[in-house]
């Protein structure tokens, strides 16, 4: 069995995170409001009411986080930029304090060896593209507006123009299914709407951003890959209603930000009565400015499989089942190291040649860490879960997959979304009353592994 040393020579070792997660300063230096800041203050939006305001106060320290990224011997760090930070309102006039942080911080990330891996949208939309004043538009703002698409490529072509000189590959957006579903769909996440499928513009204007914005990007000599969350689906039974069920999950968790960026087309969705225009949303020429000339890399987010069988509520072609007989993570999430070898697998099989080179953009685990009282955190459920996550990704590399680097999730502990700071998920523990910073054991064994697999291939 191959393991995890076997990575070929020259894999490249990483850590992410996301501006709204660890940022902090929500009101220094010009930032406007993004959907995260609003969402976060509506009562009851988010675990015991924890908000981003400050979270890691990343925008102040981040001199002391890349001196952890180069203690652990990084190659890079994907991190997102702000939008409302660069520009405030999502549209017009650039603040140029905004961008200077992250001139700032791509030149130490670079000074320190450690390539900067950006990604353009990791969720925090400017608030004003939300809920433009002059609005009254049915049809809603955000994503749901397919204007946000074209604003969105206008702000990748104004980061580019600033940091284009020293980014060799952009991501564009940070898994547009989640942020359909949670932010549009269910209203776990902001905006947090709860249209359910006629959410589903939202992810045609996401795609349709992406490609505008890869095109700005490729004009500026960039390389352009897209993170998304992608699952494999493994059905209940062996039963017709099962597998069909869960051709129809895959279809709209997977195929549907994959389909077209690869093979220029939407999925077939009539599971869910939605025909191949998305409820009237694509227009001609869409799909090929979405597929463009094709992806410099894909980024996969990999956290578990999804267990599917036959719909119990009328309203979906499916039902969640439970993966029984694994363990958990601290958010109850199934740990399920060979997922992760079956998606890329799966992913090789089904677009053949069509596929690019894969970067595991997020993978990790959260644990409920404390810091002990000899200052250490003994967080070995992490350990396992990354030793198990690598060896099974060493595994689909000889199986012939091409995976050029791995990411994980994540450097810091930080503001997770709705659970606020309840899920710790990082390689390094924050206080969040001291903002100490404390690396955990798996940090120790994460610098350990990538100081052994360089040793191993340049020894
Ligand atoms: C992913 C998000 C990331 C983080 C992890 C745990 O869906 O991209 O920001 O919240 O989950």
């Amino acid at each position: 069995m191959p393991n995890r040393l076997d990575l070929p020579a020259g894999f490249r070792w990483g850590a992410s995170t996301a501006a709204y997660q660890i940022e902090g300063a929500v009101d220094e230096d010009g930032r406007g409001p993004s959907v995260w800041d609003v969402f976060a203050a509506r009562p009851g939006a988010v675990r015991d009411g924890d908000t981003g305001r400050v979270a890691c106060d990343h925008y102040h320290r981040y001199p002391e986080d890349i001196a952890l990224m180069r203690g652990l011997g990084l190659d890079g760090y994907r991190f997102s930029i702000a939008w409302p930070r660069v520009q405030p309102t999502g549209a017009g006039p650039v603040n140029p304090a905004g961008l200077d942080f992250y001139d700032r911080l791509v030149d130490a990330l670079l000074a320190a060896g450690i390539t900067p891996l950006p990604t353009l949208f990791h969720w925090d939309l400017p608030q004003a593209l939300e809920t433009p004043s002059n609005s009254g538009s049915a049809a809603g703002g955000g994503w749901l507006a397919r204007d946000t698409a074209h604003r969105f490529a206008e702000y990748a072509a104004i980061v580019a123009d600033r940091l284009g000189d020293r980014i060799p590959a952009w991501i564009t957006l940070n898994e547009p299914f989640v942020h359909m579903v949670f932010g549009y769909a269910l209203g776990i996440h902001a905006p947090g709407r709860t249209l359910m499928l006629d959410a589903l513009p939202a992810a045609h204007h996401q795609l349709l951003g992406h490609g505008l914005a890869a095109a700005a990007l490729r004009e500026r000599g960039g390389q352009v890959l897209i993170a998304n969350n992608l699952t494999p689906v493994r059905p209940a039974s062996q039963a017709a209603a099962d597998v069909a069920a869960a051709a129809a999950y895959d279809a709209l968790h997977n195929r549907l930000f994959t389909d077209p960026l690869l093979l220029g087309s939407y999925p077939d969705l009539s599971a869910y009565g939605v025909d191949a225009d998305l409820g009237g949303c694509v227009r001609p020429g869409d799909l090929e400015l979405i597929a463009g000339p094709g992806l410099d890399g894909l980024g996969v987010n990999y956290y578990n499989p999804t267990r599917i069988a036959a719909p119990t509520d009328p309203g979906l072609p499916f039902a969640e089942a439970e993966i029984e007989g694994v363990p958990r993570t601290a958010f109850g999430w199934p740990v399920v190291p060979d997922g992760l070898r079956e998606l890329l697998v799966g992913l090789r099989d089904r677009y053949g040649a069509a596929l690019p080179p894969i970067t595991i953009t997020e993978n990790g685990c959260s644990v409920t860490d404390e810091v002990a009282p000899d200052g250490t955190v003994h967080d070995q459920p992490r350990i396992d879960y990354l030793a198990g996550h690598l060896d099974a990704l060493a595994a689909a590399v000889a199986e012939g997959v091409d995976v050029r680097g791995y990411f994980t999730w994540s450097l810091l502990d930080n503001y997770e979304w709705a659970e606020g700071f309840s899920q710790r998920f990082g390689l390094v523990h924050v206080d969040f009353e001291t903002q100490r910073r404390t690396p955990k054991a798996s940090y120790t064994w994460y610098r350990d592994l990538i100081a052994a697999h360089r040793a191993r291939h340049e020894g």
